[in-house]
């Protein structure tokens, strides 16, 4: 039998994204339509433009996956799409497109959850999911997750409040900087920011737990904000760039010392990152430097599929359909979906 082809839809947000594997691994095609321009002058996502910007582009963007996968629409095996968590509105249009696909070509449906996603994107295109402690740190989700197998995870520890994501974003925000806000913050601390000009709270990092708090850290810069916007020449010699580079070093350090804490404890070997904040340069160099010097392994999801794609929900549909793990079509969206893990 001919490796299954996998159509997956992924309209969590405010990016509308479709993919098309074969197997679990080749990728045939993978587009995305960012709505990045549209939500920026709001600062922020607004819900219903998202909405109508997914019904708008979500057809044309199947038939060029179609087109560029030179795959006919009645030769897909099944089709799949995130069911949450994520924006009702937003969930709604790819989980409609998907299914009525399904029901018109009498193929199989996949609900796909969105933080599975991320979490098992450093191993797409790998022959095996192997055991790890991973991190998924996005816009939503800041979470340590210990993976035994494919489907079977324990939860170690999340965020109580902000995610990372979302910390790098309203610190953005409150240094006046375009949304989304981690790209900015990473690319201004990459212009000779000092990471240590600036002593900002690593909270929670002696705890003792696998949890997380961000919200502490982005108060502290708001204390900071008017000698850092206040004085227009210190701007221009390079503040902004310390306070980025001083406040991505925080974040950092946290994630980087729970995370090899963590697979010290679970005696695992392998580390994986995941998530838009992945993206992040100095997260990549530190993840790097911390599992060399602890003698770990380390897997960090590709850059094109750290933020948000079909492919990664694509990957999880491939695994879910070689067990013949089918969704009803009568599954709903649930935009406060968790990972189905024990804790
Ligand atoms: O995974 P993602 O696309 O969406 C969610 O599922 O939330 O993650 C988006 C998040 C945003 O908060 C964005 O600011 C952050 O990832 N991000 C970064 C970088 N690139 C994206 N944060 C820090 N450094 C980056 N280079
Ligand atoms: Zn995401």
């Amino acid at each position: 039998m001919s490796a299954p082809l996998v159509l997956a839809i992924e309209t969590s947000c405010d990016e509308t994204a479709v993919a098309i594997l074969r197997g679990s691994g080749e990728l045939l095609a993978s587009e995305i339509a960012s709505q990045v321009s549209i939500h920026q002058p709001f600062g922020g996502v607004v819900p219903e433009v998202a909405s109508r910007n997914h019904l708008t582009q979500i057809r044309p963007l199947i038939e060029r996956v179609l087109d560029q996968a030179l795959v006919k629409i009645h030769n897909l095996s099944a089709f799949a799409a995130t069911c949450g968590p994520g924006l009702a509105t937003s969930l709604m249009i790819g989980m409609s497109a998907a299914k009525g696909l399904a029901v018109a070509l009498q193929k199989p449906f996949l609900a796909i959850n969105h933080i599975e996603g991320h979490l098992l994107s450093p191993f797409f295109g790998k022959e095996k999911i192997e055991p790890c402690v991973a991190l998924v740190v996005s816009g939503g989700h800041t979470l340590l997750v210990e993976i035994e197998s494919f489907g079977n995870y324990r939860l170690l520890g999340q965020t109580r409040d902000d995610a990372a994501g979302e910390a790098f974003d309203k610190v953005a925000k409150l240094l006046q900087l375009p949304y989304p806000g981690g790209p900015q913050i990473d690319r201004l601390a990459r212009a000779g920011g000092d990471p240590r000009a600036f002593d900002f709270p690593r909270s929670m990092i002696g705890s003792g737990d696998f949890n997380f708090s961000f919200s502490g850290l982005k108060t502290a810069v708001r204390y900071m904000l008017p000698k850092i916007l206040g004085d227009s020449e210190n701007s221009s010699n390079g503040c902004l760039n310390d306070v980025c580079a001083s406040f991505q070093e925080a974040v950092v350090d946290v994630l980087v010392r729970k995370t090899i804490a963590a697979a010290k404890m679970r005696g695992q070997r392998l580390v994986t990152v995941s998530g838009g904040v992945s993206c992040n340069t100095r997260l990549r160099e530190k993840f790097k430097a911390a599992c060399e010097e602890n003698r770990l392994d380390l897997l960090i999801a590709e850059p094109k599929l750290c933020t948000d794609n079909a492919a990664m929900i694509a990957f999880v549909a491939a695994q879910k359909f070689s067990r013949e793990e089918f969704s009803p079509l009568a599954s709903e969206i649930d935009p406060n979906l968790r990972l189905a893990a024990v804790s």
